[in-house]
């Protein structure tokens, strides 16, 4: 690892050059997660206290404006992929202008979104129609009652309709994200794997990680990605197909199933080496590590009188002291921003 105090070092700033920005430990920055709002209309309790957060003010929410003058920056920095996430994303107000507006960025090669999908039907068509590429929908149980609980409020049967709008409208190949958590819903995991079979969605079992606000739910409820591997395996048996790299998931398949399982274990086994993202908070800060609490603000030059360039050279920076990794297994754990702030 680097010492601190290289990394630290803003050498980015006083250069600019074209070339795709690479972080001090050679990994491609390529890649950018917005979360367009910290808002949400479930509470998934691994994800956000049943009271909610301190949510921002709307005047400190980046504007469409704003966002759009950032990804072309961020794009002519190397940025290529962009995801929407939350909070929940479809909260925001002209989503589809905004996802055209990303979609038609010189640079940009896939606009991608997280949702938990109670307000996708509607819309699915006219978010692909605007350029958007795919989503992933976030899915903890397959029994109504206990997604309700999990969500706190959220109804299934809608995020059924949505998930079908998804796939009509050809927002595929689709990921479905289940949070398992031990004791709530790691019994539904072969009934989930199943879906697969006939389906041709990734299944993605996601270990929970202590974000602000839920440390305890991780604390207790971590079931390691191999546990679920042997089950399901057991059950169905299994063909790897793949190490995690860009994405997070390892991946393997039921035999003869249309679809994949994925399963991203940033507890039992992280994938920093392969990192290639950043993302922004609703309120224009860089976040460089999900797992740390280091920020950088972009609003501030945004709404001062930062030109393109003083941007671009500020984004430079930011990767080039994005962190080696987490601290998790030396019990330093994030302290500032929750999960609903970050969009996953
Ligand atoms: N640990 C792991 N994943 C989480 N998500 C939300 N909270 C957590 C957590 N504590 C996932 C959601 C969604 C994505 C945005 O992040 O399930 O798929
Ligand atoms: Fe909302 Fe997603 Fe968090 Fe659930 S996990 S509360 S759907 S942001």
């Amino acid at each position: 690892m680097m010492p601190i105090e290289l990394l630290e070092k803003p050498q980015t700033l006083q250069t600019r050059s074209n070339a795709p920005a690479h972080d001090a430990h050679g990994r491609r920055i390529n890649y950018l997660r917005i979360s367009l709002t910290d808002r949400c209309n479930f509470r998934c309790f691994y994800c956000m206290p049943e009271w909610g957060m301190q949510f921002a003010p709307k005047p400190e929410l980046l504007t469409n404006a704003e966002l759009i003058r950032l990804v072309r920056i961020m794009a002519q920095t190397g940025f290529e992929k962009i995801r929407l996430t939350g909070g929940e994303p479809t909260l925001r107000r002209d989503l589809v202008g905004l996802v055209e507006a990303i979609a038609n960025t010189p640079g940009i090669s896939e606009v991608s979104m997280t949702t938990n999908a109670l307000l996708l039907a509607p819309i699915a068509q006219q978010l692909a129609d605007a350029g958007l590429k795919r989503v992933n929908i976030s899915i903890d149980s397959l029994n109504p009652e206990s997604f309700r609980k999990i969500t706190r409020g959220g109804d299934l049967t809608r995020v059924w309709a949505g998930i079908e709008a998804a796939e009509q409208a050809g927002l595929t190949p689709l990921k479905l994200n289940c949070v398992v958590v031990r004791g709530v819903n790691d019994h539904e995991v072969l009934d989930l794997a199943r879906l697969t079979i006939d389906k041709p969605w990734q299944m993605r079992f996601i270990e929970v990680m202590p974000l602000v606000g839920v440390a305890e739910v991780a604390d207790n409820g971590v079931v390691p990605s191999n546990q679920l591997i042997a089950q399901i395996e057991a059950e169905f048996g299994l063909d790897f197909l793949g190490w995690y790299g860009a994405d997070p998931a390892r991946t393997y398949q039921i035999p003869g199933a249309q679809g994949k399982l994925g399963f991203i274990s940033s507890i039992s086994d992280p994938f920093c080496a392969t990192c290639n993202r950043m993302r922004l908070t609703a309120d224009g800060k860089l976040h460089l590590c999900l797992l740390r609490d280091n920020e950088l603000d972009l609003r501030a030059a945004l709404r001062g009188s930062g030109s393109d360039e003083e941007l671009e050279a500020l984004i430079r920076h930011a990767v080039w002291i994005k962190p080696w990794g987490h601290g998790l297994p030396d019990g330093v754990k994030p302290t500032v921003r929750g999960m609903s702030e970050l969009g996953g």
